[in-house]
């Protein structure tokens, strides 16, 4: 295959290429990433010499560039995004440009190459919220009803990808998969936050009393979930992609993280609330059935995966640390 990533340096596209190398490394791969606050460019250096691996800087938004590199691939994987929750309620416009826009630009060359796939990756964020005392799961048939503009943005760009489908008839897949963990997560996000925090000698900061639930999924499961999908998935489908655990309150998640970096609960802050604070959990039943995938890591062997990732890669994470730091400082000095 040759694929066009999109989004290559960040979370999951870096852990994606570097599975994707591994297990099929007679493909190439162009990574096409703009290169935000939320790459890092340590992430794939050990491709920089490869001659099955090119990185473009550039932008989804730029059309040329994106009708230049389509025009050389039979695949695109699209991770490309602005991910998080809390920059989209501090300023949502650049959501709605990248992951709107930006999606749109490439299903538009997309269609022009006649290219074989198209396959979108998207969230369980796009279905809202499950009420927090229900053991309800979200599934392909859960009629969107996102709650930030993260996640309306993202609901958008799903709609999009779907019309390309019936109206053009582009070979597209979707996957909606459930919140993400593992080795190089940007420190803005809750995990390598509160890990980060903890080896800075700081304390993790709990939103509200810590009672929203979270579906977590390690980043390799989801790598594996992508593959099945491109190899075998069936074109004009949706995949829902979750963990083992259902329901894991952010609570439970610090006591796990404070357990495994031995500290106790004078670790933790309660910090004031997130606004439309969702919870999520993902039925993966049909994945399970039609592709057979299923996830490896259970969450207590995954985070401690997780826990000596950023415990041994401190350079990784330092300057970035710093600046979501300054981010939330910002964020909060504005709810105030
Ligand atoms: P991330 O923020 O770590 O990485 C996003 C990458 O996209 C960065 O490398 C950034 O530079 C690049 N990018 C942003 N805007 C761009 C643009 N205009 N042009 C080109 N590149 C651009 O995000 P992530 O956590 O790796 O998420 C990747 C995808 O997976 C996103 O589409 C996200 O919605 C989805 N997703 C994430 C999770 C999760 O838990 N992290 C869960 C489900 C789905
Ligand atoms: P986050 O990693 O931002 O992912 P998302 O909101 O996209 O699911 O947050 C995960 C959960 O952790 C969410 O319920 C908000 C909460 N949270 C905290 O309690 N403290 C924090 O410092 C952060 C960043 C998040």
């Amino acid at each position: 295959m040759k694929i066009l990533i999109t989004g290559g340096s960040g979370f999951i596209g870096s852990n994606f290429i570097k599975y994707w190398f591994k297990n099929h490394p007679e493909d190439s791969i162009i990574n096409l990433d703009k290169m935000t606050y939320a790459a890092n460019p340590r992430n794939l250096v050990e491709f920089e010499n490869s001659p099955n691996y090119k990185f473009v800087k550039g932008d989804i938004l730029d059309e040329k560039i994106v009708d230049e590199l389509v025009s050389q691939v039979d695949t695109i994987v699209h991770f490309a995004a602005e991910s998080h929750v809390d920059r989209s309620i501090d300023d949502p416009s650049l959501f709605v440009r990248t992951n709107v826009l930006g999606t749109y630009n490439l299903l538009m060359a997309a269609k022009k190459y006649q290219i074989k796939r198209f396959h979108h990756i998207s969230t369980d964020e796009v279905f809202g919220t499950i009420e927090l005392d229900s053991t309800d799961q979200f599934n392909e048939s859960t009629p969107y009803d996102p709650s930030s503009p993260y996640s309306a943005s993202k609901a958008s760009s799903d709609h999009l990808v779907r019309s390309f489908f019936k109206t053009f008839g582009l070979p597209v897949t979707i996957s909606n998969c459930s919140n993400n963990y593992g080795p190089f997560q940007h420190p803005e996000k809750m995990i390598p936050r509160s890990i980060t925090s903890l080896l800075s000698g700081g304390k993790i900061k709990v939103y509200g009393q810590g009672l929203n639930f979270r579906d977590w999924l390690h980043v390799e499961d989801h790598c594996r979930a992508i593959e099945a999908i491109l190899l075998n998935g069936k074109i004009g489908e949706t995949y829902c992609i979750g963990g083992l655990k259902k329901g894991t309150s952010n609570m439970e998640l610090v006591r796990l993280i404070l357990k495994l970096m031995n500290k106790g609960e004078d670790s933790l802050e309660y910090v004031a609330d997130r606004p439309a604070h969702d919870n999520y959990a993902v039925n993966w039943d049909k994945i399970n059935k039609e592709l057979g995938w299923e996830p490896k890591y259970d969450l207590e062997s995954g985070m401690k995966q997780t826990v000596d990732w950023y415990t041994q890669n401190q350079i990784w994470w330092q300057e970035t640390k710093k600046e979501a730091e300054e981010f939330y400082i910002k964020l909060n000095s504005l709810n105030k």
